[in-house]
């Protein structure tokens, strides 16, 4: 069976960024190759390396499945599950850090990023954290990697791991392609639009939740940064924040950029905003309705166990192949 691989962090609500920059990506990628398992899954390890509220943590794990399965994936192709109910996960980033430099965690942006927000210690599993996500994904021998833009550094360097293994091993694990959509990838604040959207942002004006109701939805649409010149242009350097807007516009209807900047060419910004609150609410409402359904269900718990056992049979044959190419323990089957 071939793989897909993603993941998401349960810090924080989840917000339109990471819906359009990956959920509402999966069910794309999974119509375009109904041959491959996708396999997805919380990843509640890669939270642990900021500090976390273990009652806050446990409640969000929880939200995201929901989430996951209420977005519209199809589940005959999906297996869903929890990053550290399978131990694999935690091992390979051991093995893979011994074949990770320096020099190459010391480039990664999101470490630089997120090490200067930190005020207390930075932990080293902050630093160490591109080899955990490359093991998420070369246990499965993922082939595609649906992610949005801010991971696609990580993404490459999961590439050059891989080559690194295949070349010391033979051919030890699939070398993944990243698969970043073309609209969307990128969604930005809606307070300060040169600024990714982002669950860990201070300001809550700057993005809609999912789970955000009609009314705030509409007031966060409504009261979001834009500029002074009353046209609707696509122009991500003069116009941040209207270029924004025509990206959600566009990632959630499928109208392509162009088309939307015709559609909206003699309206203000006051009835393009409304449009644009119009198409959220429109998508958001049938996954809330189905997410309250799922988060009351044994349903959810069904099949967060189906994953995890698909799941944990790969990845435990996959860590068992490695440790006997790198001469650990005793030789097994
Ligand atoms: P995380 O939890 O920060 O984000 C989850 C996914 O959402 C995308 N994303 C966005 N896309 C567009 N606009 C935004 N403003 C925006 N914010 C977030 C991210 O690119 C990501 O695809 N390290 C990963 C989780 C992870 C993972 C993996 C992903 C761990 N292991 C293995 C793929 C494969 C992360 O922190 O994503």
């Amino acid at each position: 069976m071939k793989h897909i691989v993603s993941g998401i962090q349960p810090t924080g609500s989840l917000n339109l960024g990471t819906y359009l920059g990956s959920i509402k990506n999966f069910i794309d990628v999974q119509r375009r190759h109904p041959e491959h398992q996708l396999l997805l899954f919380i990843a509640d390890l890669h939270a642990l390396t900021v500090p976390q509220d273990k009652m806050k943590l446990r409640k969000t794990i929880k939200e995201l499945a929901a989430l996951y399965l209420a977005s519209g994936l199809n589940q005959d192709t999906l297996s869903l599950f929890i990053q550290s109910e399978i131990p694999a996960h935690a091992q390979m980033a051991y093995l893979l850090q011994c074949f990770t430099y320096m020099g190459e965690l010391e480039r990664m942006t999101q470490f630089k990023d997120k090490a200067q927000k930190q005020t207390k210690g930075v932990s080293s599993a902050l630093f160490t954290y591109p080899a955990l996500m490359a093991g998420d994904i070369l246990l499965y021998d993922a082939q595609y990697v649906p992610v949005g833009e801010d991971q696609k550094q990580h993404l490459e360097l999961t590439r050059d791991i891989a080559i690194r293994l295949n070349n010391r091993f033979g051919s030890m694990v699939t070398v993944p392609e990243p698969l970043i959509p073309k609209v969307g990838a990128r969604i930005m604040s809606l307070t300060d639009p040169t600024k990714k959207m982002s669950k860990s942002d201070v300001n809550v004006k700057s993005r809609v939740n999912l789970l955000d109701d009609e009314t705030l939805i509409r007031k966060r649409i409504m009261s979001a940064v834009t500029d002074s010149e009353d046209t609707i242009r696509y122009d991500t350097k003069e116009k941040p924040g209207i270029a924004n807007l025509i990206t959600i516009y566009s990632a959630i209807t499928g109208q392509a950029i162009p088309a939307v900047e015709a559609t909206f060419k003699d309206s203000d910004y006051a009835t393009f905003k409304r449009a644009v609150a119009d198409a959220v609410i429109g998508e958001l409402a049938p996954i809330q309705a189905r997410y309250h359904e799922l988060k009351a269900s044994p349903e959810l718990d069904r099949i967060l166990d189906e994953g995890k056992a698909y799941a944990d049979r790969f990845a435990t044959n996959k860590i068992r192949k490695l440790q006997n190419a790198l001469g650990l323990g005793r030789k097994r089957k």
